[in-house]
């Protein structure tokens, strides 16, 4: 199977949902047991994921306090217990952050021919999109999309982030600038809550060299959303997200054991979810978690997941710290070039890669 194009024609969901039709193509028809009606609902205790105020635990890049701090704990508690959380008081630009995403709502709603000059490919995956993986025939997601590369700089093309709106480039720029501050961050409180020095996991992403790219979904609305998913159940391949939802539409949920739990967004907050390098990295101790978005039939739903990744060609293996007689290393090295290889061909498929990868012992 080559990368290099789509194995059939591209449909564009939005022109699907546009067009008015009253039921969904089977395309888009998840077998009975991936629905969105499958829930069953969680006890009261799990009603949200953990919310966190990262106020005052900075000063500049430096964290206050070593791991008796009690929003250290709160995260740590978060990252062992449900793989996500929401940051608020983070440190990015509120206004930013909504204007950002009301541009991209202005970019999913211009002409379909401006958006095609950005139609991507699945060798990069950058540009505009309707679908992840390659294989033919294969049961699709209810979303378009729009994924560019902010980091590496090598990566970093301005002709590849949309010219309109006319603000876009600047602000993608400027977001992703303070989101990648603020993932540094992150990344320093995950270390010492692993019990590692506070740059131990930068430096085992590349240091400055990390990856960073951007992915904005486009939700439109679904005649038959109780047949489908916006985007199907996966874990993300890389190390971490930071997810700005809608603020109005729900849609994100997260697995907690046998039911899924709908996240109710915080206004301003980030969601944050531990990645699979992350798992790799901690030798699972902390666990990238299963999620899954759902559509309805009256609102289109906007969101921009940011992913903070290892240098592409760097070995990802558990820490040697993390390994001990007890707790043998449990995944071998892999770079995050090849390692996301799986979900770029595959598609999104619930943990089954970072699962399968598991030492036999
Ligand atoms: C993703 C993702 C969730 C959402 O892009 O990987 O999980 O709410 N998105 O759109
Ligand atoms: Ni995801």
């Amino acid at each position: 199977m080559s990368l290099q194009s789509w194995p059939e024609p591209v449909v564009r969901v939005q022109s699907l949902s546009e067009s008015g039709i009253k039921a969904i193509p089977d395309r888009y028809v998840k077998p009975p047991s991936d629905r969105a009606s499958i829930v069953c609902s969680p006890s009261v205790k799990d009603a949200n994921i953990p919310i966190i105020d990262l106020e005052g635990l900075f000063i500049g890049a430096n964290v206050l306090g070593g791991p008796g701090n009690p929003t250290l704990r709160q995260i740590n508690e978060a990252c062992r217990d449900w793989g996500f959380f929401q940051v608020v008081n983070h440190g990015v630009d509120p206004k930013l952050m909504r204007a950002m995403r009301e541009s991209w709502r202005e970019f999913f709603h211009l002409p379909l021919e401006s958006k095609q000059q950005y139609a991507n490919s699945p060798c990069t995956y950058e540009g505009y999109g309707s679908r992840l993986g390659i294989e033919k025939g294969a049961v699709l997601d209810w979303s378009d999309y729009y994924f560019l590369h902010y980091m590496p700089q090598c990566l970093r093309s301005h002709e590849k982030w949309p010219a309109l709106p006319s603000s876009c480039r600047e602000q993608i720029a400027e977001y992703s600038k303070q989101v990648v501050e603020l993932s540094g961050r992150l990344m320093k409180m995950l270390s010492l809550n692993l019990g590692l020095p506070e740059d131990f996991l930068q430096r085992c992403f590349g240091g400055e060299e990390i990856g960073a790219c951007l992915r904005v979904n486009f939700y439109p609305k679904c005649p038959q959303p109780d047949l489908t998913l916006g985007l199907s159940s996966h874990s993300d391949p890389g190390g971490l997200t930071l997810l700005l939802p809608d603020e109005n539409v729900p849609g994100l949920q997260v697995r907690r054991g046998e039911s899924w739990v709908t996240v109710d967004p915080v206004p301003d907050a980030f969601i944050v979810n531990i990645g699979d390098q992350m798992q790799v990295l901690s030798n699972a101790i902390y666990r990238s978690v299963e999620h899954r978005v759902i559509v309805n039939s009256a609102k289109e739903r906007v969101s921009l997941a940011f992913f903070y990744n290892p240098k592409s060609d760097i070995p990802i293996a558990p820490a040697p710290e993390l390994v001990t007689e007890d707790r043998p290393a449990l995944y071998p090295a892999m770079t995050f070039d090849e390692y996301r290889l799986y979900i770029r061909t595959k598609g999104p498929r619930g943990k089954s890669q970072v699962e399968s990868l598991k030492s036999p012992r």
